[in-house]
């Protein structure tokens, strides 16, 4: 299935949460009570979350605890959650496999559905900017992992979303690949912007890329801390040892008092 760009949702839910856009710019995301009960056993547990225009976010927590139930529900694709949902702009989402239409070529997948008046050229200049260019005619399946997931990417961002989910687009790629997509994310946001809510379990991760890292658990956000450091960041950078630390602690990986 390909990403989709939802319609923006807004308004108190219970049941269908797409709505008319009544969000205003100040927000990019607006999250009060949200909960999500999957067979009677609940996922999320009445979630806040606030995410500004523009702002870099990085959501880490264990395994099953609800990340990408939460990255569903904002982009409009959960019918069953309830609570407050306020997402003004246009969405977009990119997963850990990129999702491309095998049937597609590059450049169609990266225009599928766009709805201006030349996508073939706005996706090219789209799939430029990942660095794609002569990969426009290939066939998904004849992509490396890195350049699937740089088209995703490009996808993604060629509907000039407001806010930009990501679920783990870079687990599955070999370290040195994902240290050229974590430079191309930074320079694709910073030149337009969108807020970004990156689901990622890879601590360092979140600390070269982000605005503000949260941790998931039991069902709400029981973290938030901003990454101070300049950027361009190193993950050796003294500056984010400490919040590392804190980070690991509350993922239950070094102990209290460690
Ligand atoms: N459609 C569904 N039907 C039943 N249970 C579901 C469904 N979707 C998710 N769940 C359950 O909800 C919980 C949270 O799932 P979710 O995929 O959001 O976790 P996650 O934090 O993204 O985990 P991971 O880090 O492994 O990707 C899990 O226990 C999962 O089994
Ligand atoms: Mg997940």
């Amino acid at each position: 299935m390909a990403p989709r760009t939802p319609a923006p949702v807004s308004g108190p839910v219970s049941g269908p949460v797409t709505g008319p856009v009544t969000g205003t710019a100040s927000t990019a995301a607006r999250v009060r009570g949200l909960t999500r009960d999957f067979d009677g056993r609940r996922v999320l547990d009445g979630l806040d979350l606030d995410i500004a225009p523009g702002q870099f976010v990085a959501l880490l927590g264990v395994s099953g605890t609800g990340k990408s139930t939460l990255l569903r529900a904002l982009a409009g694709l959960d019918q069953e959650v309830t609570g407050e949902l306020d997402v003004p702009g246009p969405v977009a989402v990119a997963f850990q496999e990129p999702r491309l239409l095998p049937w597609r070529r590059v450049l169609a997948n990266v225009g599928l559905g766009l709805r201006v008046p030349e996508p073939e050229q706005v996706a090219r200049l789209a799939l430029a900017e990942a660095g794609l260019t002569d990969r426009a005619r290939a066939w998904p399946l004849t992509l490396s992992g890195g350049e699937a997931q740089r088209a995703a990417l490009a996808r993604a961002l060629v509907r000039e979303p407001g806010l930009l989910l990501l679920d783990e687009p870079f687990s599955a790629l070999d370290a040195l690949t994902r240290m050229a997509m974590h430079r191309l994310v930074l320079r694709l946001w910073q030149a337009h912007r969108p807020a970004v809510l990156l689901v990622t379990h890879d601590v360092d991760e979140a600390l070269v890329l982000a605005d503000r890292v949260l941790v998931l658990a039991g069902g709400r956000i029981t973290f938030s801390g901003p990454v101070g450091a300049p950027r361009p960041r190193d993950r050796d950078q003294p500056a984010l040892s400490g919040l590392r630390h804190q980070l690991l602690r509350q993922l239950g990986v070094v102990m209290e008092g460690h």
